[in-house]
């Protein structure tokens, strides 16, 4: 089964040549032998992130939009409300296995605000922003995402 996964990365600082992060998740997708269906690099604006989730979602039908940091408690970092201000239901299960895989491997994982959403057939997914931080979460994840897709077909 082909999933479509977009990926947008929330940072101020990177670009996409700097975005090692990205990078590591359109691996870690085509390795599944899913499929990238778009990939872009935002600044921590509410109104940015909540434009590229719509373009994500909604433009590039993508099954699931992973967004890539911007999930901690600086006042910079506002993917979560970016992520609410686009999607209509919670799906709540998926942040918290998220937190409880990521904190076997750093109990930092307690400080990301991040959560899960849909946005009509979409599953929106906050990840963190560091390369080894989203890794784990997808490792946490990534194999509910097939059955996940399957019910909102
Ligand atoms: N989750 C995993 N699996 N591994 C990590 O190293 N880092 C945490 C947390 N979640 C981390 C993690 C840290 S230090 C922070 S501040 C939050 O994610 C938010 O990260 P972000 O602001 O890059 O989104």
């Amino acid at each position: 089964m082909d999933i479509r996964i977009a990926i947008v990365t929330c940072s101020d600082t990177r670009d996409m040549a700097a975005d090692e992060a990205g990078a590591a998740l359109e691996e870690l997708i085509r390795a599944q032998g899913w499929t990238v269906a778009s990939h872009e690099v935002v600044h921590d604006e509410v109104d940015e992130i909540s434009a590229a989730i719509v373009r994500a979602a909604d433009d590039n039908r993508s099954n699931i939009v992973i967004t890539c940091g911007g999930t901690g408690l600086s006042l910079r970092d506002v993917t979560p409300e970016a992520t609410r201000a686009v999607c209509d239901r919670d799906v709540p299960g998926i942040a918290e296995a998220m937190r409880a895989y990521s904190m076997t491997k750093t109990r930092r994982a307690m400080l990301s605000r991040a959560v899960c959403m849909q946005r009509g057939g979409t599953l929106v997914v906050n990840f963190p922003g560091s390369t080894k931080a989203a890794r784990e979460c997808w490792e946490g994840i990534a194999d509910q995402f097939e059955h996940a897709v399957s019910m909102t077909a």
